[in-house]
């Protein structure tokens, strides 16, 4: 049986950390959307053509070390505006989110395009000062040189391509339940989605 969770949200709101902690307490696999976005534009980075590189990305090539990096994440929010990248992208998504035994899908368009049909649809948000200092104690220790005042303007850069763009805009679907995490733990975000995840699970 399948059963997906489709759980979308801006950058740094916390939908990772929540996909992940649902995933394992229901049993689901689960599946970092962005991911698949940023593998494209980190081979962007090398001199592929980006609709080439998403047309043959492979498996593996999601598990590159450098994914992370804010280099690699401007990457993929610029390759994300583009039709044909998506596109090559959905078959993808949307096999995972039928596999047997659940899946939890997490990125921007999961509820609205990906999946309109997932059996539950999570909004997570927060505001974007909460998010910048978020990512910035992320990536500080990587990058000793970088300031929160940079990151801010990084989140806000990237909400705004990926709220503005025209292909699957970042948007929440008009039955997607809404987590705001600025106030919250990471242990009472989860289990907020865990209740609302329990609620709609058959048996
Ligand atoms: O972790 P963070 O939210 O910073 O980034 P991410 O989820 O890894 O996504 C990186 C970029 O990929 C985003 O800024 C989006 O532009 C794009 N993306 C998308 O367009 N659609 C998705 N389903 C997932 C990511």
């Amino acid at each position: 049986m399948s059963f997906t969770v489709a759980i979308d949200g801006p950058a740094a709101a916390g939908k990772g950390t929540v996909s992940k902690a649902v995933a394992a307490h229901f049993g689901f696999a689960h599946l970092d959307t962005g991911l698949l976005y940023r593998a494209v534009g980190r081979k962007v980075l090398q001199g592929v053509d980006a609709i080439t590189a998403a047309k043959t990305l492979m498996a593996e090539e999601l598990q590159a070390p450098d994914l992370r990096t804010q280099a690699v994440a401007e990457a993929a929010s610029k390759v994300a505006v583009i039709p044909q990248v998506r596109a090559a992208l959905v078959a993808f998504q949307r096999d995972f989110a039928r596999r047997e035994g659940g899946a939890v899908l997490d990125g921007r368009d999961i509820g609205t395009v990906i999946c309109p049909e997932a059996e539950v649809k999570l909004f997570v948000t927060a505001s974007a000062e909460c998010r910048a200092e978020r990512r910035f104690a992320e990536l500080k220790q990587s990058d000793p040189e970088l300031s929160l005042a940079t990151v801010l303007s990084d989140v806000r850069a990237r909400d705004a391509r990926d709220s503005e763009r025209s292909e699957a805009p970042l948007k929440p679907a008009g039955d997607a339940v809404m987590i705001d995490t600025t106030t919250l733990t990471i242990e009472e975000a989860v289990a907020q989605a865990t209740a609302v995840i329990a609620a709609k699970r058959p048996g």
